[in-house]
């Protein structure tokens, strides 16, 4: 029974999966992780996992970096000034060492493919090269820096010329001048740079934290490119601080998802293949984000709402009400215009979600898929395992989106009580699985 119930587990995981699996099909994406993560007992385990994701058809680069090897080349004779190392001669030949040593540890492992599976013959082809170009951080109040150097560009076409032979492409925290010289390059700096001149759909930066935490040391699942501005200017750890600016500048030059994520085992197929993910997810909000909604959007809510309202699609809410309710409404704006909002109502470990609204001249670009994922996302973090809803008309809407046709017996009785018999609306329920095992989501954080 219990391996059954296992089976049917995976099976709903898988279907749901699949479609995402797909949807990342010929997306770029940088990874970059420091050098921890290669000392790390768990590093096959992740590469491993990146040939996954190279063999679904995902274009990846991955930056390294150096940084416990160098101290070790060093015998602890690093010398860091304003947390910049100075890279004098000794340190860089360590640099080329650590750089030899970590590159050819992941062509090691990537040359294994995906052993122990059935795909265990793919071969997975690496390409690197001069693709970064530096300066020197040169001198700075009186202190030589040396070879510790700034990027000054990275040469994209050839990037995606390998991406295109279908090569995982692999690239140092190293650049060279058009003088000839080698220069040490930030692993982040690097890997932020990539991102932007490939316009990447995702940069996934490995870090040795959970994420980006709270003061509670919580992780923050969760922030726009704005909310990450104002974290900035609060108390935060300076590595929580850097990592934020260096996403917030990637949101801004075009990447449009940046991850902070664990490199702990298992975390990045976690946070691209769940809904909830693992770690932190910085995106972009060009134009249009969704929010919670506060009192001053009743009005554009009303408005949203109305012409459904006397469709007969969706009751009828009175101002009053509206305004009482706001808490449960998340909003999506573009350009200060309301085009969709949607309702949370939690009853215990269930939840009504309501009001779900799209202005028609916005259909059609999944924003009613976003607005779920959003309140699903909102309701597994209260712990809610179960939502349902009540349509008239828009419920094969929700039954390819993974709700089933449910007895009004499966309502709250509170609910219940207030069900309108005129209406006649028919009940759906969809169930929440957190865990990846589990999940029969629709729509996993990765997309
Ligand atoms: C339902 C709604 C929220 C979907 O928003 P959206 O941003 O257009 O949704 P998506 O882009 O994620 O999905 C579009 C898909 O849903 C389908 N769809 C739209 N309305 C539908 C309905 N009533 N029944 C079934 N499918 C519907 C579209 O045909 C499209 O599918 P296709 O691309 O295969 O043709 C939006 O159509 C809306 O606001 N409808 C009116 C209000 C409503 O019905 N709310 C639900 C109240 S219970």
């Amino acid at each position: 029974m219990t391996d059954l119930l296992h089976h049917d587990a995976f099976v709903d995981w898988f279907r749901n999966a699949a479609p995402y699996i797909h949807a990342h099909h010929g997306r770029t994406f940088v990874i970059s992780f420091g050098g921890e993560a290669v000392e790390s007992p768990h590093f096959s385990d992740l590469i491993h996992d990146i040939a996954l994701l190279s063999s679904l058809g995902i274009r990846l680069v991955l930056v390294y970096g150096i940084r416990p090897q160098v101290e070790q080349c060093l015998h602890g004779k690093s010398r860091y000034i304003n947390g910049i190392r100075i890279t004098d001669t000794p340190a860089l030949k360590c640099v080329k060492a650590a750089c030899g040593t970590v590159h050819t540890e992941i062509e090691r492992l990537l040359s294994m493919g995906l052993s122990n599976s059935p795909s265990s013959n793919i071969r997975i082809h690496t390409a690197s090269g001069n693709f970064m170009t530096a300066r020197p951080v040169g001198v700075r109040d009186g202190v030589d820096y040396c070879y510790t150097g700034k990027v000054r560009r990275c040469d994209s076409v050839a990037i995606t010329r390998q991406l295109d032979e279908g090569c995982i492409v692999l690239i140092a925290p190293i650049g060279y001048s058009p003088t000839g010289e080698i220069f040490n390059l930030r692993t982040e700096e690097v890997a932020r740079t990539v991102s932007i001149a490939l316009q990447a759909v995702k940069w996934i930066c490995l870090t040795e934290n959970k994420g980006i935490c709270d003061e509670t040391g919580k992780c923050v699942p969760q922030l726009t490119e704005k909310e990450a501005q104002d974290w900035l200017i609060q108390e935060h750890s300076l590595a929580c601080k850097k990592q934020l600016s260096n996403a917030i500048s990637a949101c801004q030059d075009g990447v449009q998802r940046v991850h902070i994520v664990s490199q702990c085992k298992g975390a990045l197929l976690l946070e691209l293949f769940t809904r909830e993910g693992i770690g932190t997810l910085i995106s972009t909000d060009a134009f249009e984000h969704i929010r919670q909604a506060t009192i001053e959007d009743v009005g554009g809510i009303l408005e949203l709402i109305k012409p459904l309202e006397q469709a007969g699609i969706l009751v009828h809410r009175s101002r009053d009400k509206l305004e009482m309710e706001m808490n449960h409404f998340i909003v999506q704006e573009r350009d200060g215009m309301m085009i969709a909002c949607a309702a949370l109502y939690p009853f215990r470990d269930m939840a009504e979600l309501a009001c779900l609204a799209v202005h028609e001249h916005y259909r059609g670009e999944r924003r009613g898929d976003a607005l779920l994922d959003f309140l699903e996302r909102r309701a597994l973090q209260s712990h809610i395992t179960q939502l349902y809803v009540l349509t008239t008309r828009t419920a094969h809407w929700f039954q390819e989106r993974g709700f089933l046709a449910a007895s009004l017996d499966c309502l709250p009785v509170s609910r219940r009580a207030l069900y309108n018999y005129q209406r006649n609306s028919k009940a759906f329920v969809k169930q929440l699985y957190s865990s990846p095992e589990k999940s029969n989501s629709n729509s996993p954080r990765g997309s």
